[in-house]
C-alpha cells in the first residue's frame, strides 16, 4: 500500500538500524523525509527542540527510531533508559499531537517474560523482567496515552546492514572466517529492519491507529540461525557451535521464547512478513 503522495515524514534515530532503513523504505513507499536526524542533531528528550522541528516542518508522521537499547546496561542505569524510552518517547507523541501529525513508535518482544508457550499476540498482557524492558512498555503506555494517533510496533531480534545487533554480527563474524558461539536455548523470530520500515510504511498511510506485533513468520534459536546463516553463505554448518544461555555472559534477563503473533497486521491486511529464512536469504545476497 502506498502513502498519498504528499506525505510527509519525520525519522528520529535515524542513525539507527531501524532509522537508516526507515531512511531507505519510506520513500520508496512514497513518503517525503522532512528531516531524518540523529541523536547529535536531535535528542528525544528536548521536548522544546522537536515542538520547533514539527511546527516547522509540518509532518504527517514521526517515525520514532530513537531508543536506548543497551539491555544489559539499563540494568546498571536504569533511570537513563526510563528517560529516553519513556519520557523520552511520551515527549515525542506529545510533540507529534501538538502538530497534528501521528506518531509510528517502536516496540519490543522483551515486554513478554516468554514462558509463555504460544506466541503473544496484542492482547497478551506485558511481563517485562529487566529495566529495558520496564522502560520500553513504559513507553508504549505513555505514547498510547498521549497521541491518539499512534503506531506502536513491537519488533524484535533486529538486524540490518551496519548494524550492532547480534543476528548481524553473527553474520559479520562468519564472513570474517570465525567460528561464532551462539544460545542454542532461546528463541525468536528474526527480523531484518527492512521489512519493519515496508510495513510501517504502509501502516503510517492508514489509519488504523493501535498496537502491532511486526516479526518475520517462524521461530529459531540464535545457534540455529548461525548455522543457516553459515549454511547461506557456503560455510560448514560446525561454524556455529550452540552452547547453554547460561554460558554466556549477561546482566539482564532475556525471555526464553518471546514469539510475537502478528495478529493485528494480519487482520488488517499488512502481514506481508516473510519467514526469516527468506529474509535472511535476501539480506546476505543483498550485502554480496
Ligand atoms: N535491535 C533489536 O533487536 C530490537 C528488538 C526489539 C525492539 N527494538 C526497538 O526497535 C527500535 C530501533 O532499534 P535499533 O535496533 O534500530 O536500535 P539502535 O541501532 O541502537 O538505534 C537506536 C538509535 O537511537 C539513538 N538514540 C539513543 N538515545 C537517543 C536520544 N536520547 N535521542 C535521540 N536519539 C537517541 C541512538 O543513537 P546513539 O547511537 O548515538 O546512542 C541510535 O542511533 C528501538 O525502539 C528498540 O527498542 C529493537
Amino acid at each position: 500500500m502506498e502513502a498519498a503522495a504528499e506525505s510527509v515524514a519525520i525519522v528520529l534515530g535515524a542513525r539507527g538500524t531501524l532509522g537508516a532503513a526507515l531512511c531507505a523504505e519510506l520513500p520508496r513507499a512514497g513518503w517525503r523525509i522532512a528531516a531524518a536526524l540523529g541523536r547529535a542533531e536531535c535528542d528525544i528528550r528536548d521536548e522544546a527542540a522537536l515542538r520547533a522541528l514539527f511546527d516547522r516542518l509540518r509532518p504527517t508522521a514521526v517515525f520514532n527510531a530513537a531508543a536506548y537499547t543497551d539491555v544489559d546496561r539499563a540494568e546498571t542505569e536504569p533511570e537513563v533508559a526510563f528517560a529516553v524510552n519513556a519520557t523520552g518517547a511520551e515527549t515525542v507523541a506529545r510533540a507529534a499531537t501538538a502538530a497534528s501529525a501521528a506518531i509510528v513508535h517502536y516496540s519490543t518482544d522483551f515486554v513478554f517474560d516468554g514462558e509463555l508457550e504460544r506466541p503473544y499476540d496484542e492482547r497478551d498482557p506485558p511481563s517485562p523482567q529487566g529495566s529495558y524492558a520496564r522502560s520500553k512498555i513504559a513507553g508504549d503506555d505513555r505514547v498510547a496515552a498521549a497521541a491518539a494517533r499512534h503506531f506502536i510496533v513491537r519488533v524484535g531480534c533486529l538486524y540490518g546492514h551496519g548494524g550492532r545487533n547480534f543476528p548481524s554480527t553473527i553474520v559479520r563474524r562468519l564472513r570474517a572466517g570465525e567460528t561464532v558461539r551462539a544460545d542454542r536455548e532461546r528463541l525468536g523470530s528474526p527480523t531484518w529492519v527492512r521489512d519493519v520500515a515496508r510495513v510501517s510504511a504502509a501502516l503510517a498511510g492508514t489509519d488504523f491507529h493501535g498496537l502491532y506485533h511486526c516479526t518475520s513468520q517462524g521461530e529459531t534459536s540464535w545457534a540455529d540461525f548461525a548455522r543457516f546463516a553459515a549454511d547461506t553463505l557456503g560455510l560448514p554448518p560446525e561454524r556455529s557451535v550452540g552452547v547453554p544461555t547460561s554460558a554466556l555472559p549477561m546482566k539482564a534477563p532475556r525471555p526464553r521464547r518471546a514469539i510475537l503473533d502478528n495478529r493485528a497486521l494480519r487482520l488488517r491486511g499488512l502481514d506481508t512478513l516473510p519467514t526469516w529464512q527468506d529474509a535472511l536469504r535476501a539480506f546476505i545476497a543483498e550485502e554480496e
